[in-house]
């Protein structure tokens, strides 16, 4: 039966964290995976969170019982609300529902279901580059057409804003955007809010649907409204959309597979049947989401000591990246490494697209044990104050060879 079966190519994040943790040099260092690390180069669980999951597991009134189809309400309302700000009139008018998935993976992918098999979209546009997974996603829920609209221009360094506006202004009506809400992965480079509103401008004029992929809220900036304001923007403008949520990063949660697709209508009224379909796809998908996770991000967010206590975690990993930013900048603008590295400081979030091309890459693998993306995108949080000295100064040495 199985000697058909043709070997898939490997997934580059995982096996690059692979090759890091089989790498026996003392000297080495992962910048491959999207997963914070401590200045000390450890996964790092909230104090918050700790003390939350001990709570929850010592609770005698919490059992493991099946959760409902779309999941725990109390996480659910919790999630909408952050994304959507307390005071959103969407919630108010009851026209956002949450809906509890395997994390923004998870998300992304019953909303693309519920796009394709519900709405008979067919089409869907993410950026060029965007997380390797986009694509993969909306193939597997059966999108036929998947294009990409441009993003980055690798010589300046930047948005190709004129690029990307007509890319969306050709896609055909009703096509389905994937946008970043923020901390664009992987470049590290958002739009401003008047370029959003040129973006909100085209997707309105032309009717296209946008779905935003928010994985980063909080981690971006130490600020999760600030992080949400290109969502809440589109919804005060009045789109009907869906927002895919990761609790991986914002809570370190990132194996308990915490998330949440916001479904944002017009109209109240088609919620009721909205929320039926969803449930017709979960089950047929997985049945139910799981509990623990869902409980601890529940927790947290709906008792203000505990969520003050996570803003301060927030912070501290955001403050630490901007510290990273500065320190690797300052070592390359020391070392004169050929080229600019003004956009390391310039972008924001966990990851910097450095511009090292596949062959420098190498370099730094082969040569420095330093693990990276082959499209030069690195992780802020794998430098240290231990290793930036190092690292930066194999950047150089892969720049000048
Ligand atoms: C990343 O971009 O490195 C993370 O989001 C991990 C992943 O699943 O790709």
């Amino acid at each position: 039966v199985f000697e058909s079966v043709e070997k898939g190519p490997a997934i580059e994040v995982f096996a690059l964290n692979r090759a890091f943790l089989d790498d026996t040099a003392t000297k080495k260092a992962n910048l491959a995976i999207g997963a914070y690390r401590t200045n000390e180069g450890k996964p790092w669980v909230f104090p918050v969170v700790r003390k939350t999951e001990i709570k929850i597991a010592s609770d005698d009134t919490i059992n493991h019982e099946y959760l409902p189809v779309l999941g725990n309400d109390a996480f659910t309302k919790a999630a909408v609300g952050l994304l959507l700000g307390e005071n959103s009139a969407a919630i108010a008018e009851k026209r956002a529902i949450g809906i509890q998935t395997l994390s923004g993976t998870g998300a992304l992918r019953i909303g693309a279901q519920f796009l394709r098999v519900i709405l008979d979209r067919r089409v869907a546009y993410y950026s060029n580059p965007t997380w390797e997974n986009h694509h993969k996603v909306f193939l597997d829920a059966g999108f036929e057409t998947l294009r990409s609209y441009r993003y980055w221009d690798q010589e300046k360094r930047k948005i190709d804003f004129e690029g990307l506006l007509a890319d969306l202004e050709a896609a055909p009506e009703g096509a389905v955007i994937i946008l970043h809400a923020c901390a664009h992965n992987p470049t590290g480079y958002d739009p401003t809010q008047e370029q959003w509103k040129q973006i909100a401008d085209v997707m309105e004029r032309k009717k296209l649907y946008p779905f935003l992929d928010s994985a980063y809220q909080g981690f971006a900036s130490g600020d999760p409204g600030k992080d949400a304001w290109a969502v809440r923007y589109f919804v005060d403008r009045g789109f009907e959309l869906f927002v895919a949520q990761s609790f991986a990063k914002n809570f370190g949660l990132y194996c308990e597979r915490v998330g949440n697709l916001t479904v944002v209508q017009r109209n109240a009224a088609s919620s009721e049947a909205v929320a039926s379909q969803f449930t017709l796809l979960v089950r047929g998908m997985y049945s139910n989401p799981p509990a623990f996770g869902s409980r601890i991000v529940a927790t947290i967010l709906n008792t203000p000591e505990l969520r003050k206590e996570w803003m301060e975690c927030i912070e501290t990993m955001s403050g630490r990246i901007i510290k990273m930013r500065k320190a690797l900048f300052e070592r390359l603008t020391e070392l004169q490494t050929p080229g600019t590295w003004d956009h390391i400081v310039s972008q924001i979030g966990m990851f910097s697209y450095t511009g090292l091309n596949e062959k420098q890459v190498r370099v730094l693998i082969d040569e420095f044990h330093i693990y990276l993306l082959k499209s030069g995108r690195i992780n802020m949080c794998g430098l240290n104050e231990n290793n930036v000295d190092y690292v930066a100064q194999a950047i150089h040495t892969a720049v000048t060879k």
